[in-house]
């Protein structure tokens, strides 16, 4: 079978035919407003350990539980009365937030690498929430890339991520593009403050208008109000969402070795390639379209993939957050941790 024929029209039947499928411990990939997931039954450590192997993701990086609705999250999790009011304004939606686990939730110890916290997200993508309600329960579902790589924004990327190597992948819910394009929004509301612990389309501006908690995000350079120490998501490593190619930001200027990704209406020409997120210097559109123009810029062999500078403003903080990651030497560490985890298995 090759990896597009793994693609499934989302109809009734499909849908049905995935949610057994978790039911049974298989894999799914299927769409959300951010970026695709690959999903498996959080409750069902088999299945969960599938993930892990697909993805090559080390055991430590703990994945997000996709659930149906609001009234589920305490099946799982506790919520503050600050927690319950960001779900209440952002759920469903691309928000995740980082609760502390009940005993006796019944989820897979992998999904939590172990850990007293649980990362929950309510999904509004149409298709992720029939799954999710024929389902009926947890789904835990990372990006459906390979680990450290760029994460998929339609069914395509999904199956070209996973190539022959589709392992116990079976289906693919065919969703078209992802409206955001950007991961979901983490954050974990703590004692005295919110953190934001991965930014998304889900802006620090929009968590204040819900509620006047002090906020910290993970670098100053991000934040326009407080600053805090280096704090991140176990799985936020500093190079992720890589291509192949080398990426280099603020690009004032291109070389005609380079494969250009502008950014508004002035962009420097004579690049051997072409893209631009926003014409219009639309930050949306341009979170929308990052991942999968990333991809198409990485086909082409070019010396190097030359960045416009993003306004560092609402989703382009996600944006800039994502692009830094992107053009961060690639961690051998990563891959020898993989490695080394294999060994101990
Ligand atoms: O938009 C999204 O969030 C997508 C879609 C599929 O929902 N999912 C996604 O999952 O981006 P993933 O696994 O690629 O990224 C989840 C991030 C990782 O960096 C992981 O370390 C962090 O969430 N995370 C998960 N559980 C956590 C926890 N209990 N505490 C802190 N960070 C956690
Ligand atoms: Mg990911």
């Amino acid at each position: 079978m090759t990896p597009e024929n793994r693609i499934f029209e989302s109809n009734a039947i499909n849908c049905n035919h995935a949610s057994r499928t978790i039911s049974h411990g298989g894999l799914v990939s299927f769409p959300t407003e951010t970026v695709y997931g690959i999903g498996a039954d959080a409750m069902n450590e088999e299945a969960v350990a599938k993930i892990f192997t697909a993805k090559k993701r080390p055991s430590f990086n703990p994945l997000i539980i996709h659930l149906h609705d609001i009234d589920e999250v305490e099946k799982y999790a506790y919520l503050d009365g600050i927690s319950r009011r960001l779900g209440n304004a952002f759920w469903p939606g691309p928000f995740t937030m980082v609760l502390p686990i009940k005993k006796n939730s019944g989820i897979s110890s992998l999904v939590t690498a172990g850990g007293d916290t649980i990362a929950i997200r309510i999904p509004r993508n149409a298709i992720a929430r029939k799954l999710l309600k024929l389902f009926g329960g947890a789904i835990a579902a990372p990006s459906a890339n390979l680990s450290g790589g760029v994460s998929p924004t339609t069914a395509q990327h999904v199956a070209h991520e996973f190539g022959s190597d589709f392992g116990d992948l079976e289906m693919i819910l065919e969703g078209g593009s992802c409206t955001q394009g950007v991961e979901s929004t983490i954050i974990q509301v703590t004692k005295n403050d919110i953190k934001i612990l991965r930014p998304g389309s889900i802006t620090v501006e929009d968590i204040k208008k819900v509620t006047n908690h002090p906020l910290y995000i993970k670098s100053e350079k991000y934040s326009p109000i407080e600053i805090s120490p280096l704090l991140i998501s176990p799985g936020l490593m500093k190079s992720h969402y890589a291509p192949n190619t080398k990426i280099r930001l603020d690009a004032a200027d291109v070389n005609e070795d380079e494969a250009m990704l502008g950014f508004g209406k002035n962009c420097p020409s004579g690049a051997q390639d072409f893209r631009n997120l926003s014409p219009d210097g639309d930050l949306h559109e341009a979170a929308a379209n990052l991942f999968s123009m990333i991809r198409e810029l990485d086909q082409i062999g070019a010396a190097a993939i030359a960045v416009s500078p993003i306004p560092m403003a609402g989703v382009g903080i996600a944006i800039n957050d994502r692009l830094e990651r992107a053009a961060a030497p690639k961690e051998k560490s990563h891959e020898k941790i993989i490695k080394k985890q294999a060994l101990n298995r």
